[in-house]
């Protein structure tokens, strides 16, 4: 972000806690000293983990290497988020002082400063007290997502779109990254507090041994679309009148098997198949023909693991293509801020999308920690789904794109990397100060 924050707006700014370097001139200590613990932390390096990486610690769990786990994340928690403080104070004060930014703002910097005081952790009772101080943020930055979205909206105008959707992209992968550290923490915790873990052994002794914390080593790309095509269609029997709803087929390489986290992974198929099958009922409501399927291709090469997935619901309306991934402007501004409105927090896992009841599949989802925290109505449309789920997949340097044919339907291509040996993308306070 280019437009900076002058010492003036951080000083009208009444709630945010202004850090000194930006409090006047006349404070301004020489440059080559740290001027407050914001700026000290910035300057430390951001360092990205691989799926494989963050499996390392749980394959031979032992304390340890949990308490390694811990420190990393003790670390790099405070780094990542005075990162993302910095970029919140150089936007404009205009768009600093909307009140949705600024809670966003205020409970990042609490979580900053409390998490960078934590001493070092050097034992399983130090490692427990963690663990809660960890459980308490996230559930605090359950709120995170929807404020962030509302003030995105509301300061339309204020700064280019494509600054604002920077921002938002920048912002909303540094919440998944601290999520992904802090929860398979918090997962690798629960497994060696587990009755069935032995420590001293060195094999993996669990029972559930597919998971290792959050990450599944053997995401099966035919079931999760499966299971996502059954959920989606059971959300839609329960909002819409429709009785027909469109088949889901798929085909391919229905072997394709590769680790992931689960949990994202089923957030961008969900979305994407929801948005299928709701286009397709839309077309045809009316009609006394049979919906046309949904058709799923799994492609596997030897990097990647390719989904297409096409429907024949009318492709995307001309209005809304050009806005398609922007979180910042659009022709349903209104609506989408009375949307959001409605959901006060979000964890942005499709089991947290909930109709009346949900009849399939309970038990074959992987619970998360916090999915029974939040709950939101899957027919209020929020215009999150195709823009969170390209920054999830670009996440794990995958890939999300959509072409639309218009009046006939729909093709999405999603690429992942199959190996789990790219790092995670987030993005350093040096990358955006180098633009
Ligand atoms: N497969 C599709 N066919 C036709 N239109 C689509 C399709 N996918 C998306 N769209 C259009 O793009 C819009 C934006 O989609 P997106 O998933 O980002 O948000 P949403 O579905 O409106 O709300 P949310 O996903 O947050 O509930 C949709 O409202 C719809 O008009
Ligand atoms: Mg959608």
């Amino acid at each position: 972000m280019r437009s900076s924050c002058s010492a003036r707006c951080w000083n009208s700014l009444r709630q945010a806690p202004k850090p000194r370097f930006y409090s006047g001139v006349q404070q301004q200590p020489p440059p080559w000293r740290p001027v407050s613990a914001l700026d000290e932390w910035v300057e430390r390096q951001i360092r990205p983990i691989s799926l494989r990486q963050l499996t390392f610690f749980g394959r031979t769990l032992t304390e340890p290497r949990l308490i390694s786990s811990a420190n990393y994340v003790r670390t790099e928690l405070p780094t990542r988020l005075a990162h993302r403080l910095r970029d919140i104070q150089q936007l404009p004060y205009v768009v600093v002082a909307n009140p949705h930014l600024s809670l966003v703002y205020e409970l990042y910097y609490k979580a900053f400063e409390r998490s960078r005081v934590i001493p070092e952790i050097r034992s399983l009772d130090d490692n427990d007290r963690f663990c809660d101080v960890l459980r308490e943020m996230l559930k605090e930055h359950l709120v995170v997502i929807p404020n962030l979205a509302m003030g995105v909206l509301e300061c339309q105008g204020l700064v280019p779109p494509e600054e604002m959707d920077q921002f938002m992209n920048t912002l909303l992968r540094a919440r998944i990254s601290r999520r992904v550290i802090a929860e398979q923490h918090l997962a690798l915790t629960e497994t060696f507090n587990s009755p069935w873990h032995f420590p001293d052994s060195h094999e993996r002794t669990d029972m559930n041994a597919d998971f290792i914390g959050e990450v599944f080593l053997k995401c099966k790309a035919k079931e999760v679309v499966e299971r996502c095509g059954r959920v989606a269609q059971d959300l839609m029997r329960q909002t819409s009148q429709s009785t027909q709803l469109p088949a889901i087929n798929v085909q391919g390489h229905l072997g394709a098997t590769f680790p992931y986290i689960l949990s994202h992974l089923e957030y961008i198929v969900g979305e994407l198949l929801r948005n299928s099958v709701q286009a397709v009922i839309e077309k045809y409501q009316n009609s006394s023909q049979v919906p046309p399927p949904i058709d799923v291709l799994i492609c596997e090469t030897p990097q990647h693991v390719i989904l297409r997935i096409s429907d024949q619901g009318g492709g995307i309306p001309r209005e809304i293509l050009p806005y398609l991934w922007s979180f910042s402007k659009g022709p349903r501004t209104q609506a989408r801020l009375e949307n959001l409105g409605q959901v006060p927090a979000m964890a942005a896992t499709m089991q947290e999308l909930k109709g009346s009841e949900r009849k399939h599949d309970r038990a074959a989802w992987h619970e998360g920690s916090l999915d029974s925290l939040t709950s939101r109505p899957p027919n209020l449309r929020l215009g999150m789904g195709l823009p969170m789920s390209r920054v999830y997949a670009e996440y794990w340097a995958g890939s999300l794109e959509l072409h639309s044919l218009e009046g006939y339907g729909v093709d999405a291509f999603l690429q992942i990397s199959k190996l789990g040996n790219k790092n995670e993308q987030v993005t350093t306070r040096a990358a955006i100060d180098a633009v």
